[in-house]
């Protein structure tokens, strides 16, 4: 059930029968709910457009809204009406969202939703940078999918191109060395980076890997069955820090830019068809209104350069008439950082131009900043290299590892192992959803593994202090039976709350901003540990000690719901 749609739709019809034109429109625009309490908001403008009085219209709209007897009422301010939710209308509403694994969340009428995410390019190794993508749009999968669409993981990964003749090369030269490459392409960064530093002081070298680059895109054997391997490992690294990273992405969902080779042709054909070429400099654009580059002169969006390679923009244009063509996508969502921006808008445009997309389908960019160091520079080693994934991730179960042993020394170790991976790869990965997702944030391992405060190790950790009333007493929390029985204002605040998780989810895929989630369990488990200090459970008396506890397990559940569509896992114990 969602609270707020169903206060918002009673407002409407109330203002409706007290004469306000467009009201449900009004509402959806005005209406806020607040912490504990909702306002019936919109009064004061739709009586300024009718010249009528908005404290009398509020009261019209009150006696309208009176009929409902679970509804405390009253005009307030300059117009608008406070609404308090009777307990008894509370008790009703919990009583639904128990024992239900929705929370309260109504399925979605099903749309398919293509989630563009992480793509990394393949030539390197995940770095920091991917963190975000990663993290941000396999949150939005999780809870698309929670809603009830079909969801399309896209990992658009980078795996052609210009970079890969260099490596390419590289693995040539040591196999004719008769080195094992296997062994070579443990380290890929490394790896890449003794072929980048080849290709830059060796002339012969540099010339090899350009004719490699050549020979890869003419379907060269050779050069093929190198990439091949080269590929494979790159993937095979990319899926150990997903699921290092319990992210929900797997081997099926890549779809690289290699994937569209054999449509870019057919691409270059139909924008010829449709008029939209335009050769110039040997290379074929489009170009548009509206895109200017330097010196204001027109942006060309390069579809074909002169040597006859294909660019970024084609592959992306390729993906673009896929995922509206043949899967049919309602809405695309592109998780990539800011910038980024004017290449997707490009893209995007060129694609409406070829009336690739249709009017029904959206396509979306939803960008990021930069993950920074406390001193506001880029997060890069001493040396200006990107900070590796892995080595990250390593360092936070370290860390937590670390942090358990002081809390408590006395669990065993295979315990402690994985509460560290829990908590560690938790904090990293709310530190990032907590924050607005459109801004830099700064990487702050103190901070985000801090028990107190608004992180990951915080909610895990009340969690776990809900499960231990349960535990104290042997009691199954799912078999309890009993009645909601509302009475203190601590009990009627955590009631409110509850049934917020609904409108909050809501909220989130507006504009996939995290943090609402974020903030949204951060205050719930505060409000919960004030119930916890005014109301006594355990030694309650009857009703209150099952109501109590039927309160207590719907916080512990919507908690691990919670964090569950952030993609962080809870124990039991810590
Ligand atoms: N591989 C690209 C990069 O690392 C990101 C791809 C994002 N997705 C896309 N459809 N362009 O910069």
């Amino acid at each position: 059930m969602n609270l707020k749609q169903l206060l918002d739709d009673r407002v409407a019809v109330a203002m409706t029968a007290a004469g306000v034109a467009d009201a449900k429109a009004i509402v959806k625009q005005a209406q806020k709910s607040e912490f504990g309490h909702y306002q019936a908001n919109g009064i004061m403008g739709a009586a300024k457009r009718q010249k009528s009085n908005p404290r009398e219209l509020a009261g019209k709209v009150l006696k309208q809204l009176g009929d409902d007897m679970d509804l405390q009422l009253e005009v307030a301010g300059p117009g608008f009406i406070n609404i308090t939710l009777s307990p008894d209308f509370l008790a009703g509403a919990l009583k639904k969202l128990q024992h239900s694994h929705r929370l309260g969340i109504e399925e979605a009428e099903e749309k398919v939703v293509v989630v563009d995410y992480s793509a990394p390019n393949l030539a390197k190794e995940m770095h920091i940078g991917h963190l975000r993508s990663t993290t941000i749009g396999d949150t939005a999968v999780r809870i698309l999918e929670f809603l009830g669409h079909a969801v399309v993981r896209a990992n658009h990964v980078g795996d052609w191109g210009a970079q890969f003749g260099s490596l390419l090369a590289y693995m040539d030269q040591l196999a004719s060395q008769g080195e094992e490459l296997s062994s070579e392409l443990k380290d890929l960064e490394k790896f890449y980076q003794s072929a980048s530093a080849l290709f830059r002081s060796d002339e012969a070298f540099a010339i090899k890997a350009r004719s490699f680059v050549v020979r890869l895109q003419g379907g060269d054997e050779r050069c093929l069955a190198l990439w091949e391997e080269f590929i494979t490992e790159s993937k095979r690294h990319c899926q150990a820090v997903y699921d290092q990273l319990n992210i929900t992405l797997t081997a099926n969902d890549i779809r690289a830019e290699s994937a569209y080779n054999d449509e870019l042709p057919v691409l270059v054909n139909e924008l010829e068809e449709k008029q939209l070429l335009v050769e110039s400099e040997g290379a074929k654009c489009v170009f548009l209104d509206g895109f200017k580059g330097k010196d204001d002169k027109p942006l060309p969006a390069i579809i074909q350069k002169s040597d006859g390679g294909y660019p970024y923009m084609a592959t992306d244009l390729a993906a673009v008439r896929y995922r509206a063509g043949t899967l049919k996508a309602h809405e695309v969502l592109y998780f990539v950082g800011t910038q980024q921006q004017l290449h997707l808008r490009q893209v995007f445009a060129v694609a409406a131009a070829a009336g690739y997309i249709g009017g029904h389908q959206r396509f979306r960019h939803l960008p990021f900043g930069w993950v920074l160091k406390a001193d506001n520079t880029p997060f890069k080693t001493r040396d200006g290299a990107d900070v590796k994934l892995v080595d990250v991730l390593n360092e936070a179960v370290d860390r937590a590892h670390r942090l358990v042993n002081e809390k408590n020394p006395d669990l065993s170790l295979e315990e402690k192992k994985n509460i560290a991976k829990v908590v560690g790869i938790g904090a990293i990965k709310y530190a990032e959803l907590s924050k607005n997702r459109t801004t830099d944030y700064i990487f702050d391992w103190d901070t985000m593994l801090s028990f107190e405060g608004n992180t990951a190790p915080y909610l895990q950790y009340a969690y776990t202090r809900i499960q231990s009333i349960f535990r104290r007493e042997n009691i199954l929390a799912t078999e309890i039976k009993g009645k909601f029985h509302l009475t203190d204002p601590a009990e009627l605040r955590l009631a409110v709350k509850l049934l917020q998780f609904s409108e909050t989810i809501n909220a989130v895929i507006e504009d996939y901003q995290a943090n609402i989630l974020c903030n949204y369990l951060f205050e719930l488990a505060g409000i919960f540990m004030s119930f916890y200090e005014a109301c006594p459970v355990l030694k309650a008396s009857e009703p209150h000690r099952t109501s109590r506890l039927l309160l207590c397990h719907l916080t512990a559940s919507t908690l691990q719901k919670g964090l569950d569509l952030l993609g962080i896992e809870t124990i039991e114990q810590m």
